[in-house]
């Protein structure tokens, strides 16, 4: 059920204590499971405004509370060897509708965490940082050199979360590692939310006979990718020996695809016609979005080993062979 992982990151994680914050949502869910088929115990600490009891791996235990409950979080961290910072406010309309309360969560939360990392002296705490950082940034691939170009109050937060964790590395010596994550999708991605991911509402309005609405006219391309990979590279940036400072790090596959090629896919491998509702595109909506992945190569030892197509299987569980038409560019 895991991936086969190298050696020094089992041995990382066998008999481990971690907290994942947000270990109740989507990526925090499958960083839990596998960590605990590592032999890892397993801590989550999330409010369940958007996640649910059932993500939190068998015997993992669950403090259900925000970020903001620094009295709990200090009791969730005690002891623990890793933390992986999951919890946020994730939506960039609602950051928009609600700015203050995305600063609250994602910022004074971030900080809460890595003040409570540092009195507990966890070895590494990893933050869930965002491609949004970029912006509408028009040279491709992103590279984590360029300066930020933060537009909404949720890609603000992440990168201050991101000169948080620097902050900490430089003045108190806790290790952090920003991983700037790009379009993560995969299994048990929650598709209810009126602004779920596009990859989950494809599904969810194929899967019901309905058409996928696209903003815009389908030609935007994103880096897709496998929530596996994501996991992968929490893992490895967690066991790695380097002195992570919070210096931002690409997690995506080094591939854009465009939103018509993924409907096509998708359409295919469930085998229904790949007819969308297309709508105006939305204000802010960036066009390319691909991220360069040297760094975590060169720093993690990151490779994708789940690609579009073996993702969207793993998600569909759909025998292999039927999901070999993606073009990708
Ligand atoms: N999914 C993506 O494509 C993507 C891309 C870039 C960055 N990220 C970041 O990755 C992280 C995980 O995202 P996800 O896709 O799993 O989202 P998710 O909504 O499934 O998970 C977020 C979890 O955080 C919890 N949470 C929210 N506010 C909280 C609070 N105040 N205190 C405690 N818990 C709280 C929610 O209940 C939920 O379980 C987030 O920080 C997100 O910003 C995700």
């Amino acid at each position: 059920m895991t991936d086969q992982f190298p050696a020094h990151v089992v041995q990382a994680f066998r008999g481990s204590r971690v907290l994942i914050t947000g270990g109740a949502g989507f990526i925090g869910g499958h960083i839990g499971r596998t960590v605990a088929a590592l032999g890892g115990h397993v801590r989550v600490l999330d409010d369940l405004s958007g996640g649910f009891a059932e993500n939190v791996p068998e015997g993992g235990e669950l403090f259900r509370v925000s970020v903001l409950d620094t009295a709990t979080l200090t009791q969730a961290i005690a002891g623990c060897d890793f933390v992986f910072h999951q919890a946020a406010m994730v939506s960039v309309p609602v950051s928009v509708e609600h700015p203050a309360e995305c600063t609250q969560v994602n910022i004074v939360g971030t900080q809460n965490v890595l003040e409570a990392a540092r009195k507990a002296r966890v070895r590494r705490v990893m933050f869930a940082a965002s491609a949004a950082a970029y912006g509408n940034n028009p040279v491709l691939p992103c590279q984590e050199d360029r300066a930020a170009d933060a537009w909404s109050p949720y890609a603000m937060s992440k990168v201050a979360g991101e000169l948080l964790c620097q902050t900490y590395s430089r003045n108190f010596g806790l290790s952090t590692a920003a991983l700037r994550y790009f379009n993560v999708f995969g299994e048990r991605q929650n598709a209810n939310s009126a602004y779920a991911a596009v990859i989950s509402a494809f599904e969810k309005a194929l899967r019901a006979g309905t058409r996928p609405r696209i903003f815009g006219d389908g030609g935007q391309t994103r880096d897709f990718v496998h929530v596996s990979n994501v996991v992968r590279a929490n893992l490895l940036a967690a066991a790695s020996p380097r002195p992570l400072c919070g210096e931002p790090i690409n997690i995506g596959t080094g591939i854009r695809t465009d939103l018509l090629s993924v409907l096509r896919h998708m359409a295919a491998a469930l085998g229904c016609p790949a007819d969308a509702e297309f709508l105006p595109a939305r204000a802010g909506d960036i066009r390319d979005s691909v991220a360069d992945i040297s760094r975590a190569r060169e720093l993690l030892g990151y490779e994708v080993t789940i690609d579009f197509a073996a993702g969207i299987r793993r998600m569909f569980a759909a025998p292999a062979g039927n999901t070999s038409a993606l073009v990708s560019r």
